[in-house]
């Protein structure tokens, strides 16, 4: 069966039209309906979104990467030689430090005076509105997944997408303190159709000496059809306009592409778990000399863990759990201050979401802790695997057990749970184990970004701090 056949809607002959009087007013009718949903279609002429709806999902994908290249003259930078060639023009217009500065001094870009917060929203392009999400709202909750499921990151060859589940999005957007103000939506006029999105969340972030409020700001989508309109500079613009309503004048965030300018660049790693899943959906690659069965020696991990008094988190241990991490973290130059409370909402297990395995000693004190948060992956157009599932590094601490022990057993742990792949950044002392635990350096960064706060860039195992 073709691929999208429900979503092509036949389109009938100029002859039949005029033949059937009953049916024409019924079809002038739909006509008259769909003119209307179609506020960026020019009269007379063809839908193009219709048209492109028509087309096979991987043709559409083809098409709108080929319409991004064209219609910018460049793909989004992606290395520091090819920022510097980029026009930054909304990024330059924002307190950031400019590409190529060298930032030797800490303060606010713009003092807090001067960030005053105007009344009225952004204007969007005619046509779309704000709508402020309520996540709470399972209705909303799930239209904010439709659109992230469709339109959020892909690897660049389309062949995996991320797919956020309600329960993971209440998780990363929910956090104690958030606003639903800063759930900030889009959608059509005509149908109301959800098709951009960003989100703030609060957060105490210790960069260098400065302990400061900052929000998150994350889940930055903007429908695929509305690309390069402009769109993304109006949501980040009105984020922080709501953000600032509430006082808070500096924000963290993270992204693939290189914006003025990285606080921290990062690289992602994997560990292979299920290297057979992974090299038939092509997410590895065998390399010179390797077999299947090579790969399967190579990345075999011990039966059990060898961490006496290894468990899951607690409730009860949100209070030890806190001053762990609190000590541990004082080490890098850009660290999260989590309150008991947010230590139990970011880290206590819930299913499929985030999982905290503790070390108790037999004396009951809490010595180690390790977590991961679950990510699955679309797998696009193959014949037999439909979806990655993917453990991805999140905090820990360790005062008794080794670094490398810990990490080996919570890999141990996520193999048994049915987990493909363990990723990681290389952020906090990750550098010193990855190799010897034998992850592979993947191609994507994650470059951190600090709005309206200048300071020295940070190496990578400087960073304490682990966006999603
Ligand atoms: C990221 C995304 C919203 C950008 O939208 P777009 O339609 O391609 O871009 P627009 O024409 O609206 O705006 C372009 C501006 O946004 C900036 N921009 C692009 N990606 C950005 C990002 N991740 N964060 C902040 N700004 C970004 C561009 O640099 C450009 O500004 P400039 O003129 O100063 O260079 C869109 O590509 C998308 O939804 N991608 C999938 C999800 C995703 O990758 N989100 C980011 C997660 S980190």
């Amino acid at each position: 069966m073709p691929e999208n056949t429900e979503m092509a809607e036949p389109k009938p002959s100029k002859k039949n039209l005029k033949d059937e009087g009953s049916v024409e007013k019924k079809k002038k009718k739909k006509k008259t309906r769909s003119k209307e949903k179609k506020t960026w279609a020019e009269e007379g002429q063809p839908d193009p979104f219709e048209v492109l709806d028509a087309l096979p999902e991987s043709k559409q994908q083809e098409i709108q990467r080929a319409l991004h290249l064209f219609s910018l003259g460049q793909a989004p930078p992606r290395s520091l030689a090819e920022a510097r060639r980029h026009t930054y023009r909304f990024w330059n217009t924002q307190p950031v430090p400019k590409i190529g500065e060298e930032v030797k001094d800490h303060g606010p870009i713009l003092e807090q005076e001067k960030c005053v917060a105007r009344e009225e929203p952004f204007s969007l392009p005619e046509g779309f509105s704000w709508a402020t999400l309520d996540i709470q709202n399972p209705a909303q909750l799930e239209e904010l997944c439709l659109l992230l499921n469709a339109n959020y990151i892909e690897e660049d060859d389309n062949t995996m997408r991320f797919v956020f589940s309600p329960q993971f999005l209440l998780w990363a957007l929910c956090p104690p303190g958030w606003q639903c103000q800063w759930h900030c939506g889009v959608r059509v006029n005509s149908n109301q159709k959800l098709v951009g999105f960003i989100s703030a969340i609060p957060s105490t972030i210790q960069t260098y000496d400065t302990e400061l409020p900052m929000v998150e700001v994350n889940f930055l989508c903007v429908h695929k059809k509305l690309r390069s309109k402009r769109v993304a500079p109006v949501l980040c613009r009105e984020i922080s306009r709501r953000v600032m309503q509430h006082r808070i004048v500096q924000a963290v965030y993270s992204a693939s592409n290189v914006l003025p300018s990285p606080t921290a660049t990062c690289r992602y790693w994997h560990r292979s778990l299920n290297p057979r899943k992974l090299i038939e959906v092509n997410f590895s690659s065998l390399g010179w000399n390797m077999t299947v069965q090579r790969a399967l020696k190579l990345n075999r991990l011990p039966e059990a863990p060898k961490t006496p008094g290894l468990r899951p988190m607690r409730a009860e241990d949100g209070p030890a759990v806190q001053t762990l991490l609190e000590e541990y973290l004082k080490r890098f130059q850009l660290r999260p201050k989590f309150s008991e409370q947010e230590v139990l909402h970011w880290l206590l297990p819930r299913e499929e979401v985030i999982d905290t395995y503790v070390v108790e000693s037999p004396e009951g004190v809490l010595t180690d802790l390790l977590s991961f948060y679950t990510l699955t992956s679309a797998v696009l157009n193959h014949p037999v695997h439909r979806s990655l599932k993917a453990a991805f590094c999140f905090y820990y601490a360790h005062t008794a057990t080794p670094l490398p022990r810990l990490m080996e057993d919570v890999l141990h742990l996520a193999k048994a749970r049915g987990f493909d792949v363990f990723t990681a950044l290389n952020v906090m002392e990750n550098g010193s184990v990855l190799e010897q635990l034998k992850f592979s350096p993947a191609e994507g960064h994650k470059h951190y970004y600090l709005y309206n706060w200048r300071c020295p860039t940070l190496a990578a195992d400087k960073v304490g701090l682990v966006l999603k």
